[in-house]
């Protein structure tokens, strides 16, 4: 287990401060979204927008993940005034840091926020699947936190929340009925299933999809878990979606080569579905 600098709660106080000194908040931002590949527009949607560049951020990490941008925006989206994570910290990129990867979910709480929306890009491993569909997430494989990499282990400063989270509604269910009336009115696909975040960076081997496709997994990413996980002991209730990207690979003999590019391109092209899809459910809240 490498040994990471752990972020404690007055770190992320002083983060909030300075980001506080930066933006003229009027109101609290009762809802969150992270936006992932995908739902980066967004946060372009919004009117009244004060954004603030991660590298303008004292304590956020740095990000250079192609296809994502990193800013913190805050803003009004169908009338309600809402903050935004423009991009997202994948713990591939942070040592598998993963408290430090959900630091913006405590950081939001400590802005207001109570229900937090988190999209990220897929692989379908469903075979009802197609490529760029969207799936609401009922429910979540979590295997870096399985193995001992949870953004909850170390010292609990009882300012976090509890020592032990129950995970038994990490995806609120009233809300996911909410997500489905949505993309009924919007006449869009709406598959459900759950969600298995892997480490990374490299994809998975058409065996270990087969794997993960025995034990329940309808879709495979690398984010969100230790988002949700950190959002459930604050007490943010969570509506989780993935945009399926690509198809996983199930037998060698007759595997592609899965590329970020091709991932690049089925967020491009859903990003106004997506966009408008979420708007509906925040105009809903
Ligand atoms: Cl196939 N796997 C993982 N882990 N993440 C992905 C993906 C696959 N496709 C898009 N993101």
């Amino acid at each position: 287990h490498p040994t990471v600098d752990p972020i404690n709660y007055d770190d992320i106080l002083n983060i909030v401060n300075h980001v506080r000194s930066q933006v003229t908040l009027t109101e609290e931002p009762k809802i969150g979204i992270i936006c992932g590949s995908g739902l980066g527009d967004l946060a372009e949607l919004l009117t009244e927008r004060q954004v603030i560049p991660f590298t303008n951020i004292p304590g956020f990490p740095p990000t250079n993940v192609i296809g994502h941008k990193g800013n913190l925006v805050f803003g009004n989206l169908m009338g309600k005034f809402i903050v935004c994570l423009q991009g997202r910290f994948h713990p591939y990129e942070h040592s598998m840091n993963l408290a430090l990867c959900a630091m913006p979910v405590r950081m939001m709480k400590e802005f207001g926020v109570r229900t937090l929306i988190i999209s990220n890009a897929a692989g379908g491993v469903n075979s009802a699947f197609k490529w760029g569909d969207l799936m609401l997430i009922k429910d979540q494989l979590f295997l870096p936190g399985l193995a001992g990499f949870s953004p909850l282990v170390g010292i609990n400063d009882p300012r976090m929340g509890p020592r032990f989270v129950s995970m038994h509604d990490a995806y609120d269910l009233s809300l996911r009925q909410l997500a489905h009336t949505v993309a009924h009115e919007q006449g869009i696909v709406l598959h459900q299933g759950i969600y298995v975040m892997c480490g990374g960076p490299q994809y998975e081997s058409p065996a270990e999809v087969c794997m993960f496709k025995t034990v329940g997994a309808d879709a495979l990413g690398m984010s969100t878990c230790h988002e949700v996980t950190v959002a459930r002991q604050c007490g943010i209730r969570v509506l989780g979606f993935s945009l399926i990207t690509n198809i996983a690979n199930q037998e060698a003999d007759t595997a592609v080569e899965v590329s970020h590019e091709e991932v690049l391109v089925a967020a491009k092209e859903a990003s106004e579905r997506a966009c408008k899809f979420v708007s509906g459910i925040v105009e809903k809240l």
